[in-house]
């Protein structure tokens, strides 16, 4: 893009909402991002995967015009992040890492307060304040001070403010790390939501059950660098996908489940594997399809089923995946397993 000119947000036109190209930035010695290359196309959700310190706050920083990059260039909604900071800023929404939320406000001040910076008329803040109070479930808790809100509502208080002045552009960062499962699932819910409504965003984020639950596409960064991008299944095909962990009823069966996949051709990418120490049986997938072909293989050959649950790779096994070394900083707080059946 050239100049002033806007792109149109037409997700027909599968033009960039935003497009990054050999981004830099240094903090002194560290090169927090070093050489970063990325694209959201308009309408989708990038998700961006990385432990901790490879760059994630960094990028969003420079893409929401919060710090300069050193070197690179990108631009958003058409905007030039280092030429054209204030417009950049009109088309942007922001939830950043650690909750902004003034504690001392209630919510709905909180809302309003922020509708009014960004220029609102008066009556247009106080509509919006209310209808994002409404949305996000929290018109009973409207007039009690921030301070007093559990940690899922300030979350969906954060996501509420980015949403004010219903930008195009969205920048989610890290947004459930430490929610507990429900109220992961509940911000889940409302980024869907917000993409349903055209909105592209961008989420960065340590779990790799919430890249594929959320995002179109994903990109792997660590130690400031891009190392792996694609499609999720892409991503996942490469990792190995789920892996199907199934317990026989009788473990003496485990042979003959193994040699049911391999006439059928169900083994998988990575190949099945029994543990016979442990009376269990894993099938690497990739789909839903595969799980319930599997599970209607061995319900037609009499194999009878104790326990069975899938479990996706962590992030410390995408890394060893692609790049074949354990990250740097491991990540404790994982996602429980999911269970299948
Ligand atoms: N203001 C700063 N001053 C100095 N170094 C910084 C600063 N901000 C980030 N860094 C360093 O830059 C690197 C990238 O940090 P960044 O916060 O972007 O990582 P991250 O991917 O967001 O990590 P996390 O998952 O922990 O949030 C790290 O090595 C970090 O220590
Ligand atoms: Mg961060």
């Amino acid at each position: 893009m050239v100049g002033m000119t806007r792109i149109d947000k037409n997700p027909r036109t599968g033009g960039n909402a935003v497009e990054v190209r050999g981004l830099v930035k240094h903090y002194g010695e560290t090169k927090a991002l070093d050489g970063v290359d990325l694209d959201v196309r308009e309408g989708t959700v990038l998700g961006v995967l990385g432990p901790n310190g490879a760059g994630k706050t960094t990028l969003v920083r420079c893409l929401s015009t919060l710090i300069m990059p050193d070197a690179g260039h990108a631009t958003v909604a058409g905007y030039d992040v280092v030429k054209q900071p204030r417009q950049l800023r009109r088309v942007i929404g922001l939830t950043g890492q650690y909750a902004s939320v003034d504690e001392k406000l209630s919510g709905w001040e909180n809302l309003y307060m922020i509708g009014r910076l960004l220029d609102l008329p008066r009556k247009t803040a106080r509509t919006r304040a209310d209808e994002l109070l409404e949305r996000f479930s929290l018109t009973d808790a409207a007039r009690k001070a921030a301070m007093n809100y559990s940690g899922g509502m300030r979350r969906r208080l954060d996501l509420a403010a980015s949403m004010i002045g219903s930008p195009d552009v969205l920048y989610l960062d890290e947004p459930t790390t430490g929610l507990d499962p429900r109220t992961r699932n509940e911000v889940w819910d409302e980024v869907q939501r917000m993409v349903a409504e055209g909105a592209t965003v961008l989420l960065t984020t340590q779990y790799m059950e919430e890249a594929e639950q959320l995002a179109d596409e994903l990109t792997v960064i660590d130690k400031g660098k891009i190392i792996a991008n694609g499609g999720v299944d892409e991503l996942k095909a490469k990792v190995g996908g789920r892996t199907l962990q199934i317990r026989p009823t009788d473990p003496a069966q485990l042979p003959a489940m193994v040699q049911a996949l391999a006439e059928a051709g169900l083994d998988g990418v990575a190949g099945s594997q029994a543990v016979p120490d442990e009376g269990m049986l894993y099938v690497p997938i990739l789909s839903d399809d595969q799980l319930t072909a599997v599970i209607g293989l061995f319900a037609g050959r009499g194999l009878s089923i104790a326990h069975i649950a899938t479990a996706l790779p962590s992030l410390d096994e995408v890394f060893l995946a692609i790049t074949g070394e354990k990250t740097t900083t491991s990540v404790t707080d994982t996602i429980p397993e999911e269970v299948a059946a």
